[in-house]
């Protein structure tokens, strides 16, 4: 049986279980008990929730500090906008052109008025940066999970999906109305074993699977899984969130880093993570894209993503065509992070934009986070019940345009946080990989 580690963990939660516990807790009670669990939290400096950043998410933004009642610098570790593309002056300049064009919206569902010349550029370019046949464009990564899933597969189906699938995956689950089983956190052996089993029963089968995982950070072999889904006849679906723009030789994502575009039936990235922005792409072959634009209903009955976030997507993938440099930059800050960090007891790997630093049990995450927050900082903690209680972690996000100077000041800090908050016995830190089986918490 797989470890407990691996069965429990990414990004998921339901916070209404979380608050009803079990006890049907009604309308009036669920809204008194939260207000006062949260009542005064933020306020007091409990939890760094809503910080007001009141500058461009660059390196460096400016923070409105309600503790301190100021506006400082503080260095940005916690931003998806791993090129930088937000503040890029080409980019900035290309979504001006847009809006003049354009305008400021569409109003109105792809299917109806919103499609434009933009749109259908967007994805003509996007089906040969991922190497599929053709595109569509989704609101948002959230909704393109649901829309997916709830289109593709259907009562008699089956849905394998990694334990570490984001809560977007879980819900697509449930809009298909598919059987689904999830497999332990990338292992290949029990997925193989399910799909064994899933091929000796009715219906079509699905793999759902992340190229990056979004908490660890970590990747899903993806040639193994395949290889599998070819040889036992699944559909593999994939979400490529945090590996587009950063994986591969240059930042296609996830398959191409492994040698496999071809081989992924549905290829998804967003456009909140290295293009900064908003909205997603499912990229798969034209039968299949043609479907989801009728039978994916996130897409069918949402209004369509605006002409300026467009305008960000192209000038995106002409910066990563155009100045390679810039995507080398980012795999070199990663490489640079992760060999400052090993030397302080880390586990960590240069794997993709995404570092976890697991803190140890004797840590007081929130008294940690604040003191980052003092020391300037931007870091996101990821607490409990957001995770298990043991595998609470602050998580560095990196982006190319931070500089060797950047990484050693967050080093500096990272050192100097565990000396403050971890306890004695247990001063070397913990990553996903070493932590022994939770308790049943969350
Ligand atoms: C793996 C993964 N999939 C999907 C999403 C949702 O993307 P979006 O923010 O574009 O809705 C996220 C964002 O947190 C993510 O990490």
């Amino acid at each position: 049986m797989a470890s407990d580690t691996k069965m429990k963990g990414g990004e998921n939660f339901d916070l209404k279980d979380i608050l009803n516990q079990g006890k049907q807790l009604g309308f009036e009670q669920r809204i008194s008990y939260f207000s006062g669990w949260m009542g005064g939290l933020i306020e007091r400096g409990e939890a760094l929730y809503k910080r007001e950043v009141c500058s461009t998410a660059g390196r460096e933004v400016t923070v409105y500090d309600r503790y301190a009642d100021e506006k400082r610098p503080m260095l940005m570790f916690g931003s998806n906008n791993y090129l930088g593309l937000t503040s890029h002056p080409y980019v900035q300049e290309k979504v001006h052109e847009a809006v003049r064009t354009f305008g400021a919206g569409v109003g109105g569902p792809p299917l109806l008025n919103g499609y434009t010349s933009l749109h259908r550029e967007v994805e003509e370019r996007l089906s040969a940066f991922k190497k599929k046949e053709e595109t569509v464009i989704f609101q948002s990564g959230y909704g393109s999970n649901i829309g997916i899933l709830g289109a593709l597969a259907s009562e008699n189906d089956t849905i394998l999906y990694d334990a570490f699938s984001h809560a977007s995956v879980y819900d697509g689950l449930r809009m298909s109305r598919a059987a689904a089983t999830k497999f332990a956190h990338n292992d290949t052996a029990m997925l193989e074993e399910l799909l064994q089993a899933a091929a000796e029963g009715p219906g079509d089968t699905f793999v759902a699977v992340e190229g990056v995982y979004s908490m660890d950070g970590d990747v899903a072999p993806l040639d193994e899984m395949t290889a599998l889904c070819d040889t036992y006849g699944a559909i593999l679906v994939l979400d490529d969130a945090h590996g587009t723009g950063v994986m591969g030789p240059t930042g296609r994502g996830t398959p191409q880093h492994f040698g496999v575009a071809e081989d992924v039936d549905v290829n998804m990235g967003t456009f909140s993570k290295a293009f900064g922005v908003v909205g997603a792409a499912v990229s798969t072959s034209k039968p299949i894209a043609s479907y989801l634009r009728f039978f994916a209903r996130s897409y069918m009955f949402s209004s369509s993503i605006p002409p300026a976030v467009l305008a960000v997507v192209l000038a995106g993938l002409d910066v990563l065509e155009n100045e390679p440099e810039l995507h080398q930059r980012l795999r070199d800050t990663i490489d640079y992070t992760v060999a400052q960090l090993r030397p302080l007891g880390f586990d960590v790997h240069p794997t993709s934009a995404v570092i976890p630093l697991l803190v140890p049990r004797s840590m007081n995450i929130r008294d940690a986070a604040f003191t980052f927050h003092k020391m300037g900082i931007f870091i996101n903690s990821i607490e409990y019940p957001a995770v298990p209680v043991d595998q609470q972690r602050f998580r560095i996000s990196l982006m190319a345009t931070h500089t060797k100077e950047d990484i050693d000041r967050l080093v500096a800090c990272v050192e100097e946080v565990w000396a403050t908050h971890a306890g004695a016995d247990d001063q070397l830190p913990m990553t996903p990989a070493s932590v022994t089986a939770p308790e049943a918490v969350a």
